[in-house]
């Protein structure tokens, strides 16, 4: 009888282990960095986390805002690691995100703790990176283009047709150059200068980084990006040259929000802590992403643009993040300038 109890206790066992293989956890997870990054950093992840499975989507910033605030009754995402800060901002003030304070905030940079704090730990900071442009040496060389320094510049006939810049609406490299230049210049003569920018841009692309990978393959002479992206095509062997405007510039503050509601929060925990740990900051080169990472011990990169050798604005993370002045400069522009396009 004991036979036949113990045989039956280890084909159960047996049953419970081949059919039940114990299951991955899963990882609901938005990526607003560019799409080669997210895949090799969720590789990265997965594979140092053998016992959780990540379901990544690549949408810029501000499509990534709008998914989450759409689906805030049952958030579909547990996660929304990288983009430009703005859009973070945002998504706390509307309580889209959740209240999480990392134990390990104190390794982080200032710029990246004041992101936490101004959210009300609802994000928090990952890595920074600064706004200009890059151009294609070859094309402006053919062209006899003079190379643009200033914002300024970027006005000049000569470069008709041959600029590209991502929407706003969509993109949060787009929104932090448009909140860059109110801050420049004040929002009407912003707004002129960007309607007479229009007639210099060929495309106003979806994604942030499109305009630069457009003028490192010749399909458009200047990008303007944030200089990591543009470091990421110059690498790669491609005839770009790197623009920090004379004027004065701004930069972004990557971020990573928790969703609020979150199903799978245990993962969404483990994968934040483990995207600000130096480790991880650290292998962003090796995937072809040159931004300044938040944490104090992780390695900036030597190709990374540094925030103390170009002129920069007090970029106001607070005010430009605001619902309503992100929402009112957004539809300003759509309604001026994307509408005209
Ligand atoms: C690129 C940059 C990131 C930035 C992101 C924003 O991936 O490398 O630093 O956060 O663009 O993307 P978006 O499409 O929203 O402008």
């Amino acid at each position: 009888m004991a036979h036949n109890v113990a045989r039956l206790a280890a084909l159960a066992v047996g049953a419970i282990c081949l059919g039940g293989a114990a299951q991955a956890a899963e990882l609901n997870l938005i990526c607003s960095a560019d799409i080669e990054v997210c895949g090799k950093m969720v590789q990265n992840f997965e594979a140092s986390h053998k016992d959780i499975h990540v379901n990544s989507v690549r949408l810029s910033a501000g499509e990534a805002y709008a998914k989450i605030r759409a689906e805030a009754r049952n958030p579909q995402a547990d996660l929304w690691w990288s983009g430009s800060g703005d859009a973070h901002l945002q998504a706390a003030e509307d309580k889209l995100t959740m209240v999480y304070k990392s134990p390990h905030l104190d390794q982080l940079k200032p710029w990246a703790q004041k992101q936490a704090k101004i959210s009300g730990y609802r994000t928090v900071g990952v890595y920074a990176g600064v706004l200009g442009w890059g151009y294609n040496t070859k094309i402006f060389d053919e062209k006899h283009i003079k190379a643009p320094k200033c914002w300024a510049d970027l006005l000049d006939p000569s470069l008709k047709g041959e600029i590209q810049i991502a929407d706003p609406n969509s993109s949060g490299t787009a929104y932090t150059a448009l909140a860059t230049l109110v801050q420049l210049m004040g929002e009407d003569k912003a707004f002129d200068y960007l309607h007479k920018l229009g007639s210099n841009v060929s495309q106003y692309t979806k994604s942030g980084s499109a305009p630069i990978k457009a003028a490192a393959r010749g399909e458009a002479g200047l990008g303007i990006v944030f200089q990591h992206d543009a470091v990421t095509e110059k690498v790669q062997g491609f005839p770009i040259a790197i623009v920090s405007p004379c004027e004065g510039t701004g930069y972004e503050v990557g971020s990573m929000s928790i969703i609020d509601g979150a199903q799978n929060l245990k993962t969404a925990k483990v994968f934040y802590e483990w995207a600000l740990s130096a480790k991880a900051q650290n292998m962003m080169p090796a995937a072809g992403s040159y931004q300044i990472p938040s944490n104090k011990d992780a390695t900036t990169s030597d190709k990374a643009p540094r925030l103390d050798d170009v002129k920069l604005i007090d970029y106001d993370f607070a005010k430009y993040g605001s619902g309503k002045m992100r929402e009112h400069l957004l539809s300003r522009w759509t309604r001026e300038i994307g509408n005209g396009s």
